[in-house]
């Protein structure tokens, strides 16, 4: 899909050559004396529509109009919500029609979150996944003409929000395949393609190489499956040298059974989501690619199947891990942890500035906040603040959770320094609680995205969450200004 950004008036937008014509307009809008403004006027004046969020008007083939479908989108107070929500009911609203060109007339005033908001709804509501179909239908949607009162003033921000959803849809593709399509060994071959850009590079370690670095908890989970384990490095390097990078780190389970503590059969097919915290790394190496900003990122991604077997971890097993903790594992279906763990370990080598993980990790944070907000947790208020920021600016939102000591009391045991589970109770908050046992070196975050990942039911698929929020954070962080963003056709 082409994405073009252009100079666009309300004026302009009738000889607009496309399928579809959608036009954003807000509660200050005033009708000027051209054709679209006197179309709304009228329509406002005999109570068909508003520019209030979530109003929607269709017509076909209106005289004057080049484009044979013209959509009226209200967006309220032109808000990055309203507008994406006004673009998403338009897509769906054009779901089925075989519009290959889109333009939007996005009427003033458009800041730079409004133009990332109606691009990313468009990709959204076109997207389709055809990795396993025998007959792919692709996108039908070909061409994507954003409209805007002033091209040269939006333009920095059309090119990121382009790199944004490259991204997104990176994170998309890999989650929604199923696991024998996205095995540990096929991701690192696709993070082996993204480094052939400038400025990437990307390094693969085997089952022997984890072993003799001492992964003992990677290694654990791992057992049971045939299918060897990947621990990616990815690299980029678009600041100096001794400019400290910040990491990201990704949960990697491509297929989660649950191990010997199997989980129901009931809807374990959406385990080979597992891996979406990966797939957001990908997705972000996917975006920097293009967008070359000025800092250093590694992505660490401990990858591997959670199988039940003769061989595999049984719980009540004690394994010690890179950080030298021996960890007892009395659920090996809390197997996320224990893979994150000594990736977190593995991260100290980069002297980072800051580190955040990235994991479909516990049930218990579905239940906490559903599909809205991932869970956010840290050890660094700056970090959380940034973070929480950055989600916000994105309209990939996060919530604080706590990390209170008290929380760590269930972990105890009398077997190894810790133990993988605690309780029922605060199931996302005792996970969290694992995990910054390992990150005591750095400012530490970790961003519980099981209930954001993916959606379950008719709708079914990959949201690419976090991509957005991580890129937000990571292009805010930025040593000099960005450079002119360069991006690769
Ligand atoms: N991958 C799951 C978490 C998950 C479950 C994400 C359902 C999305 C939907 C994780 O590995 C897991 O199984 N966690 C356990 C932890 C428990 C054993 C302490 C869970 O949440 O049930
Ligand atoms: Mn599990
Ligand atoms: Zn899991």
């Amino acid at each position: 899909m082409n994405f073009e950004l252009a100079t666009l008036s309300l004026g302009d937008a009738p000889a607009e050559k496309s399928d579809a014509l959608l036009v954003l307009l807000g509660e200050g809008f005033k009708p000027g004396k051209d054709a679209l403004s006197r179309l709304a006027g009228e329509a406002i004046k005999a109570q068909d529509w508003e520019p209030k969020g979530g109003k929607l008007l269709q017509a076909y083939r209106v005289a004057g109009i080049a484009a044979p479908r013209l959509l009226l989108l209200g967006v309220g107070d032109g808000s990055a919500r309203q507008v994406r929500s006004a673009v998403a009911a338009a897509m769906s609203a054009l779901k089925g029609t075989p519009v290959k060109r889109l333009s939007l007339c996005l009427a003033a005033p458009c800041d730079d979150a409004a133009l990332r908001a109606a691009l990313l709804a468009v990709a959204e509501g076109s997207y389709v996944y055809t990795a396993t179909k025998s007959k792919p239908e692709g996108r039908k949607l070909q061409r994507v003409r954003l409209g805007v009162p002033d091209e040269a003033a939006l333009s920095a921000a059309f090119e990121r929000a382009v790199a944004t959803v490259a991204g997104i849809e990176c994170a998309k593709e890999w989650a929604n395949r199923p696991a024998n399509h996205a095995t540990p060994t096929q991701l690192a071959a696709a993070a082996k393609a993204l480094a052939k850009s400038p400025r990437l590079q990307c390094e693969v370690l085997g089952p022997k190489e984890v072993a003799q670095l001492g992964m003992g908890a990677f290694l654990a989970v791992a057992r049971g499956a045939e299918e060897p384990l990947r621990f990616i490095v990815l690299r980029y390097n678009g600041a100096a040298r001794a400019s400290a990078p910040v990491v990201l780190v990704g949960k990697g389970i491509t297929f989660d059974t649950g191990g010997i503590s199997i989980k129901p059969a009931a809807e374990m097919d959406e385990m080979k989501f597992d891996m979406s915290g990966a797939a957001s790394v990908l997705g972000v190496f996917r975006a920097l690619a293009d967008l070359q900003p000025a800092l250093n990122v590694v992505g660490l991604i401990p990858a591997c199947e959670n199988m039940p077997d003769g061989r595999a971890v049984k719980p009540g097993d004690v394994v010690t891990s890179l950080s030298g903790q021996t960890i007892e594992i009395l659920n090996t279906d809390a197997e996320g942890r224990l893979v994150l763990c000594d990736a977190l370990s593995y991260a100290e080598r980069f002297k980072p500035r800051a580190v955040v993980d990235i994991a479909t990790l516990t049930g218990a944070c579905v239940i906490a906040l559903g599909g809205v907000r991932s869970g956010l947790f840290a050890s660094d208020e700056a970090l959380a603040q940034a973070l929480a920021a950055a989600g916000d600016a994105a309209q990939d939102l996060c919530w604080r959770m706590p990390l209170d000591e008290d929380y760590a009391e269930g972990l105890k045991t009398s077997f190894a320094d810790v133990a993988n589970v605690a309780g029922r109770a605060a199931g996302a908050v005792t996970a969290a609680k694992f995990l910054q046992r390992f990150a005591g070196k750095f400012p530490w975050a970790h961003l519980d995205i099981a209930g954001t990942a993916w959606k379950s039911g008719a709708a079914k698929g990959a949201t690419g969450r976090p991509v957005g929020l991580l890129l937000e954070y990571l292009l805010a962080q930025q040593e000099s200004p960005a450079p002119a963003a360069k991006r690769r056709r």
